[in-house]
Parts: C-alpha cells; structure tokens; sequence
C-alpha cells in the first residue's frame, strides 16, 4: 500500500479557536456594515482572509528573533538579510521596507510620472493603487485564458507576449519605467508564469529597452509549479529554479509576508546599483534608514531563515498540497472555483456559485458573507469592490470575474478546518436558489474603498 501524503512538519504551539452560533454571526456581519474586514478576529473561525503575514513561524525563525541586532545603522540581522536575498535571489543591492507595498511606494516614487504605462499580468490591488494614484496606468495584458475559470492549463498567471509587444511598441520607452509580472498572479487565482513566458517577456522587456520588475511575493510556489509542471525542471532543486527566474529579471519587490513567512517585513532589490541609489531617498524619508528600512532586527532575521525555508520541495509540497486538497473537495461537491487550484488560494467562482445575485449588486462580496454567516469562514472578494470605481468616468467597474478567494496561510489550518470550508461551501450551494439579492454600497473611499467600505442589503430598497 502507498503510504498517504502527511505534513513535513509536527506542530509545537497552538491557538486556541472560538466556534459562534449562526445568530451571532448574522449580528456580527451587519455590526460590521458587511464589511469582513470590519469583524473583529474573535468572532471568525476559520480565516482565509489573507495568507499574507498569517503563516507560522519554525522554531528557527522564533530562534532567530532573539540574535537580531537592533542597531540604527550597520546591524547584523540587515547583513543577514542581505546574504539570503543574494545567495537565493542573486540580487547585490536591497532596500528593506515594512511591507510589499512599501517596497513599491521607494521604487514607484522613484521611477513613475504621470501618464506612464506599467504593462503587466493582473497587477496586484496595492501595485495597481500607486500606479493610479501617480496618475499612471497599470495595463493588464494577461493571457486571455485566465479569464475562463474552468480552462485547465498549467500556466494560467502568463503574460500574454503579443499584448506586451504591442504595448512596448505603441509607447516610448520613456513612458514605460517598468514591465511588472507578479508571481505567483494572485489577481488571476494564485496562477504561476512559466519559465518559458519569463524568459519571453525578458527579452520582449530587452529589446525594448525597459525593465522587468517581478512582483515576487510567491516566488517559491512559482517555482514550484514551474518543477512539477515545466519539462526540463523536474530534477532541479526549487532553489535552482529560483535563480533561474531571477536571472531573467532587473527589478523585485518582495512583501515578505507570504512566502517568507514572517508576520511583517518586505524589501526592493537592484541589479542596477544607480537605480538603487536613486531609491535610497524615498527609503530614508518613508521607511528609515538603508540599513533597516522599516524592519527591526530581529524581523530581518526571521526573514532571511524563512526566505531560506520557503524555497525548500518538502514545506512547498506539503503548502500546496493543502490548497489542492480543498480545490479535489470541492470538486465532489461541485463547487465552481479558479481552475487548477491556485499556489496560495482557492478562488471560488461567485457568479457560477450565486446565479441569481445581480452584478451591481456585489456577488462575490455577497458569497463571502453567506459563508461567514454559514461557518464563521472569512475569505475576501476579489470583484467589483476590490476594482473599485474607474478613475476617469468614476463609475463601478465591474471585471468578469467575481472571485471569493481563499487563502491558505501556510503551516497554520489542518486538513480538518479544510473539511469544515468545503462542507460549508457546500451548503451555501445548496440553498442558492434562496440567494438572491446583494447588498448596495453606502459608504467609500475615492481608492482601495474594499478595506473599510460600508454596505447595505440590497433588497432594503436603497438602490
Ligand atoms: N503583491 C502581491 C502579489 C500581493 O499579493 C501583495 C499582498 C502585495 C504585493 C502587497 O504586499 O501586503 O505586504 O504590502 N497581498 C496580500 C494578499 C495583502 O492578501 O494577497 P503587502
């Protein structure tokens, strides 16, 4: 008999869980305006909210917290940081930043203008944020196919080459500062690019004379994907793939969060070290000085141990092992979702799921509370609100997918709680003939309104 596929590590620390009644749940929700975000981390029982800062730590990098050097200039613990991100990434030159999108608030205030275009594969929301709000455009040139949720291909995060050239050709370079491609795309469903489309848009990105930048927040499950699925990496190390990819590339930034597995942390790296001192000042006046940005010490440390961690076969395997195993359950129960299961997240299909909620009514946000309210599960809408409105005309946009993502934190849920979402999914299913009205917005924000927008249930007659 072929033994079962077990976890490749044991757990040493708990936290306890708080279960809820359905009646407080229904409470709890309209308390909170509708708005997941607003729940207070008590009254949720399983949180898929994020897999971002979410993970737990090894008994390494707990270790590695009491060695940080917390100096002001010149620590240890940056040193540390700075031999990780050269010996698995090959970039010489970083600059620490609290998190993903600090990185990109030094590098974007350094390199954008108003009326610049960033070409790229579904650019994350916080990427997407500071290229608008520099009044700039974040143009996504996706392949088409990740549009379609139940298309089965190996490399559904790609970029589609022929839309970047046009791209590249119809813009000076001038007005193109960077090419971005987030791996894995988290926006098209946690979906890898292909060694193959790196090096394709590398190339595109050379001959045109602009730079790649990787949003590299799950470069470790990239890679993965990239040895289970690309011929011709099937016997090399994770490790030696991820060189590989970041040989093809000139800029990153990295939230650390994901697949470094600390709480808190991120950085931007360099091949140029002239583009590196240009960003040093934005580094200075936002984050703090070079040599620890908005990092303390002992932070920088448990980033280095968990860069070195989270690019190792057994904790990838075991990782994405997990999220496959939520996308086979709700296979039998014919729940639709992103297809194949993403690297971080599984990505159910609102639309499909809730056929009778009206678009403008917010489907995928709406899924989302009825799975709240069905087992205290917090996943987060990936749809109109999250597009929020077009800052030209101001109106909805409204993409074609409605996504309820639900991520993963990794080495944190056990295959149980993953029972739990897939029955409660189920159930929600089920009872989607009852389903029919969405909620209307009463409150927002001019960007990023999703964080802490208000809502109403629609059928209350505030259309
Ligand atoms: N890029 C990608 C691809 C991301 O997924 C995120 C964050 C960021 C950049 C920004 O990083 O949060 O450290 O500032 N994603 C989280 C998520 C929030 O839930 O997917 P950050």
């Amino acid at each position: 008999m072929n033994l079962p596929f077990a976890e490749s590590y044991r757990i040493k620390m708990i936290e306890p869980l708080r279960k809820s009644t359905r009646e407080e749940r229904e409470r709890w929700i309209k308390e909170a305006k509708y708005n997941l975000f607003n729940l207070k981390s008590d009254r949720i029982f399983i949180d898929l909210l994020t897999d971002s800062g979410t993970g737990a730590m090894s008994e390494k990098q707990w270790s590695e917290l009491m060695l940080g050097d917390e100096s002001y200039a010149g620590a240890r613990s940056y040193y540390k940081m700075k031999e990780a991100i050269k010996n698995i990434l090959g970039f010489e030159y970083f600059l620490p930043a609290h998190q993903g999108r600090a990185a990109e608030n030094i590098l974007y205030s350094t390199i954008i203008k108003e009326g610049d275009i960033l070409p790229g594969n579904s650019h994350f929301d916080t990427t997407k944020g500071h290229i608008e709000f520099r009044k700039a455009v974040a143009l996504d040139c996706t392949i088409d196919e990740a549009a379609d949720t139940q298309l089965e291909i190996p490399f559904k995060g790609n970029i589609d080459a022929n839309k970047l050239e046009e791209v590249l050709k119809k813009y000076p370079k001038e007005q193109i500062p960077a090419v971005v491609l987030t791996i894995t795309n988290n926006t098209a469903g946690g979906q890898p690019v292909s060694m193959e489309n790196i090096k394709e848009v590398y190339q595109l990105c050379q001959k045109f004379g602009v730079p790649l930048q990787f949003d590299a927040a799950r470069l470790a499950e990239n890679a993965y994907f990239i040895k289970i699925r690309e011929k011709g990496y099937e016997n090399k190390t994770i490790k030696e793939i991820v060189k590989e990819m970041f040989s093809y590339c000139d800029i990153m930034t990295m939230s650390a969060k994901k697949d470094a597995i600390v709480n808190m942390g991120g950085f931007v790296a360099f091949k140029d070290e002239n583009l590196w001192k240009r960003c040093q000042m934005y580094c200075i006046i936002n984050e703090g000085f070079l040599t620890y940005g908005g990092m303390s010490g002992r932070d920088m440390n448990a980033l280095a141990q968990g860069l070195d961690e989270g690019t190792e076969f057994d904790h990838l395997e075991t990782r994405i092992n997990q999220v496959a195993y939520l996308g086979a359950k709700l296979d039998e129960y014919k729940v639709p979702y992103q297809r194949p299961a993403g690297g971080h997240a599984i990505f159910v299909d609102a639309k499909k799921m809730l056929p009778n909620v009206p678009k403008e009514e917010f489907v995928a946000q709406t899924l989302g509370i009825e799975l709240y309210i069905e087992a205290g599960i917090r996943g987060v809408e990936i749809g109109a609100l999250l597009a929020d409105r077009d800052p030209i005309t101001r109106e909805n946009r409204f993409p074609s997918l409605e996504l309820l993502r639900l991520a993963i934190p990794r080495r944190t849920y056990t295959n149980n709680h993953i029972d739990v979402v897939a029955a409660a999914l189920k159930n929600v299913l089920d009872r989607n003939n009852t389903i029919t009205r969405g909620y209307v917005i009463k409150s927002e924000f001019p960007i990023m309104r999703h964080f802490t927008i208000e809502l109403e249930k629609a059928e209350l007659g505030n259309q």
